[in-house]
């Protein structure tokens, strides 16, 4: 029925958003999400530990709803709900079919976007600690690095479920053959150990030392970002570029501090 096809909705960016849903769901997705809701409960739970038990041990409630606009109580839960916007921008284009003509490679391109963003936000964060002195910005890392990783693993399966349908020979070749694929890999290998052990308990298991100096790799990683991206586009180089001087700019900073 020729009819059929031609009237009826174009369900092809749905359908794929629910396999790449799907399968990432059963891969690393819980993951993320366990560790932002881990720290969206813990930061709740202190909220409410610092807020209430304040107002009944010692009875100032114009002290506690002081403390309870204070940027430390609203830049987290801020932050949490900024984080997921782009995944649900993502989802309203795929619901309303504005994804263009070739659905899968905006779907992978965008959340590849937001990844190496993510990933810049979060290593931005200490250089701005650093130059303008807001503690409280530095509580914002983990879980921007949290984000970092949520994007990487859907620009990931978004690429093995959608773009290769699972065809593992396939992604095998692309990873020994194409060289931006490789150092994608090699990135997010590097990511991995990064979000597994940012829990509190890994950072006391493997001691502050050895902890902060396994999160150096986020830098690594962001290079090897920059760089797949540098290679797989074949002509106008200006996002790239920004995210390479954005992320030189951000090393330079923590150089600066460390040798100053
Ligand atoms: C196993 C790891 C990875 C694989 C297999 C992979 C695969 C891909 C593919 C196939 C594309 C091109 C999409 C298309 O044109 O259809 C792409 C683009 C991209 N990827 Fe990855 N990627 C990986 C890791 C990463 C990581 C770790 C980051 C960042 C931290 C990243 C950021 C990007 C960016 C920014 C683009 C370009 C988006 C654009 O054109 O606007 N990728 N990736």
């Amino acid at each position: 029925m020729p009819g059929v096809s031609q009237t009826g909705p174009n369900l092809l960016p749905v359908v794929s958003i629910a396999i790449v849903l799907t399968f990432t769901n059963a891969c690393f997705t819980p993951m993320c999400a366990v560790l932002l809701l881990h720290t969206f409960v813990r930061y709740t739970t202190l909220h409410y530990t610092a807020v209430v038990m304040t107002d009944t041990t010692q009875d100032t409630h114009s002290n506690s709803k002081r403390k309870a606009l204070k940027p430390d109580r609203w830049l987290k839960p801020l932050v949490l709900l900024l984080g997921l916007i782009p995944a649900i921008w993502l989802v309203g284009r795929g619901l309303t079919g504005d994804l263009g003509a070739n659905p899968i490679e905006t779907i992978t391109r965008y959340l590849g976007d937001w990844a190496l963003r993510f990933l810049l936000i979060a290593l931005a964060v200490t250089p701005v600690r650093i130059l303008s002195g807001w503690a409280v910005i530095g509580r914002l890392r983990r879980m921007l690095g949290l984000y970092a990783f949520f994007y990487v693993t859907l620009h990931l399966m978004s690429y093995i479920g959608l773009d290769q349908y699972f065809f593992w020979p396939g992604i095998f070749q692309d990873v020994i053959k194409r060289i931006y694929i490789t150092l994608g890999v090699g990135a997010v290998l590097m990511l991995v150990p990064l979000a597994t052990t940012s829990t509190d308990a890994m950072v006391k298991r493997l001691g502050g030392r050895r902890w902060r100096r396994l999160h150096i790799l986020v830098y690594p990683a962001g290079v090897l970002g920059v760089i797949h991206f540098f290679m797989m586009i074949k002509a106008d180089f200006t996002e790239p570029t920004i995210y390479a001087v954005v992320l030189a700019l951000l090393f330079a900073v923590r150089l600066y501090k460390k040798w100053a």
